[in-house]
């Protein structure tokens, strides 16, 4: 598949197989995380990899519009440090949680991004179940498996959102 219907294809995932995801492409996801670009390649990121079952469901409980972390056998969580840059810490982390789901996609697994970082009840409830140090935030929870379904999309039109030279 070329880049960009790679990029086109990829879609939320919401419904999971129960198929375990195979830790080599589990591996391979972070890998592609971590090259991600940074500000002053400062990599203000930490991973977390969650499969447990206790923990999934807790988690789903807590995020009103995450339910599908219940049923993704995987569960990927970007952290981010403010204090390794406080400018872009989240803009990088950002860029390497998308790099894990184009990976993920590649490899024919499905993701679903839930943002977490401006919601505080939700972040403090999943930082404290994870024992996740203060210091550091969360970005987001990344659901990971097999899809089970299959969806569409739309984006708006280039027409209504380029500017050439001058707005
Ligand atoms: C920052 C961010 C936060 C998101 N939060 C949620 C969420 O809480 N729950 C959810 O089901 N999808 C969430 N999404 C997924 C978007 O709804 C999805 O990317 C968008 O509708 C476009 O669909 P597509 O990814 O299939 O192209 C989020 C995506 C981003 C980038």
């Amino acid at each position: 598949m070329d880049t960009l219907e790679l990029l086109k294809s990829r879609r939320s995932i919401r419904k999971y197989k129960s198929t375990p995801v195979e830790e080599d492409k589990i591996q391979k996801c972070l890998e592609a995380a971590r090259w991600a670009p940074s500000a002053s390649n400062k990599q203000p990121w930490e991973f977390m990899i969650v499969t447990n079952n206790k923990f999934r469901q807790k988690m789903a409980e807590v995020h009103p519009y995450a339910k599908f972390v219940s049923e993704s056998p995987v569960v990927f969580i970007p952290l981010t440090d403010p204090t390794i840059h406080s400018d872009y810490h989240q803009s990088d982390t950002a860029l390497a949680t998308m790099q894990f789901m184009i990976m993920a996609h590649s490899l024919g697994l499905g993701t679903c991004w839930a943002g977490v970082i401006n919601k505080p009840q939700i972040e403090n409830k999943i930082k404290k179940m994870l024992n996740i140090p203060n210091k550091l935030r969360v970005l987001a929870i990344v659901a990971l498996g097999y899809p089970d379904h299959t969806r569409k999309s739309e984006r708006k039109d280039m027409e209504s959102l380029l500017h050439r030279e001058e707005y």
